[in-house]
C-alpha cells in the first residue's frame, strides 16, 4: 500500500520574498506539487510569484480556483472540489504544500482547505508553517508598535465597513485587512470611536508600488488597492 503524502499550508508572508520562514522555504523546496487558490475569473498568483524564487522549475504548480460568488452552495461544491483534487495527490504519496498570503490561520484560503479536508480524506496528515501577517508586516514597516503593555488589539475585516469598530469597547488597537472598499463608513467608525487620529493605512506592503497614507480621508477620493490595511490607535 502506498504511504500518503503530507499536506503542508505555507505561509509566504506579506509580499517581500526575504519575509518567508526557513521552514517555509524548506517545505517549499521539498514539496512534490504546490498548490495554491485564484479566483476563477483570475488564474494569477500572488503567493507563487512571492514564493517563485524557491519553487523547483520541475515541480507542478496547481492554481485551485474558487468562485467570487455569495452563493454559498457553489463557493462550498468548488472548496470540495479543491480538497478532493489535494486529496488526490496526497494518496498518491506525494507531498504537498498548499501556498497563501501572510498567514495560513488569518483570513486564509487554507481555512477553507483544511474544513474541506477533514471532509474528504479524515485523518489526513497536515501541517500548518505560519507566515508573517500583512499587519505585523505593516507596524514594522513603519516601526509603530502594534500593541504593548496591557494592551488589546483588534485585528478585523473592513470589507463591511466599520461596524465591528464601532460596536468594541476596551481596544487601544485596530488592524483593519481587507481596508478597499466601504472606507468612508471605517473612517467614520475610527473616528466614533476614537481612533482616528492615529491612524494610518499601508498598500502593497513591502511590494512593487507600496504605499503609506498618513491621512486616511486620501483614500475616500479614490478606489483603494485591494492590498489595503489600516492601523490605529487611541
Ligand atoms: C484575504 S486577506 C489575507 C490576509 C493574510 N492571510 C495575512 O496574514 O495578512 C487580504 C487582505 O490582507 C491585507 N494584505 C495582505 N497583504 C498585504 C500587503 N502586502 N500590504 C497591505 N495589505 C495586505 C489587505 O488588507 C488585503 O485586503
Amino acid at each position: 500500500m502506498t504511504k500518503t503524502g503530507k499536506l503542508f499550508g505555507v505561509g509566504v508572508g506579506p509580499g517581500d520574498p526575504e519575509l518567508l520562514t526557513m521552514k517555509a522555504v524548506r517545505v517549499i523546496k521539498t514539496a512534490d506539487v504546490i498548490f495554491t487558490a485564484a479566483s476563477s475569473k483570475n488564474a494569477y498568483s500572488l503567493a507563487v510569484e512571492i514564493a517563485a524564487p524557491y519553487i523547483s522549475t520541475d515541480v507542478p504548480v496547481n492554481i485551485l480556483s474558487f468562485p467570487m460568488t455569495k452563493d454559498v452552495r457553489t463557493v462550498e461544491n468548488a472548496w470540495v472540489e479543491n480538497a478532493r483534487i489535494i486529496a488526490d495527490t496526497l494518496k498518491k504519496g506525494l507531498n504537498a504544500a498548499f501556498l497563501t498570503l501572510g498567514d495560513p490561520m488569518t483570513y486564509s484560503t487554507f481555512g477553507y482547505i483544511l474544513k474541506k479536508m477533514n471532509c474528504v480524506m479524515p485523518g489526513a496528515k497536515i501541517e500548518t508553517i505560519p507566515g508573517i501577517t500583512s499587519f505585523h508586516a505593516a507596524s514594522a514597516r513603519l516601526n509603530r508598535i502594534l500593541v504593548e503593555g496591557e494592551e488589546s488589539l483588534l485585528v478585523t475585516s473592513g470589507a463591511f465597513g466599520g461596524d465591528r469598530i464601532r460596536n468594541v469597547d476596551g481596544v487601544e488597537n485596530v488592524a483593519i485587512v481587507k481596508a478597499y472598499k466601504n472606507i468612508k463608513d471605517i473612517n467614520q467608525a475610527l473616528k466614533d470611536a476614537g481612533l482616528y487620529n492615529k491612524s494610518v493605512a499601508v498598500a502593497k506592503c513591502g511590494r512593487d508600488r507600496e504605499e503609506i497614507i498618513h491621512d486616511i480621508c486620501e483614500l475616500e477620493n479614490r478606489e483603494p488597492d485591494y492590498w489595503t490595511l489600516i492601523l490605529a490607535s487611541k
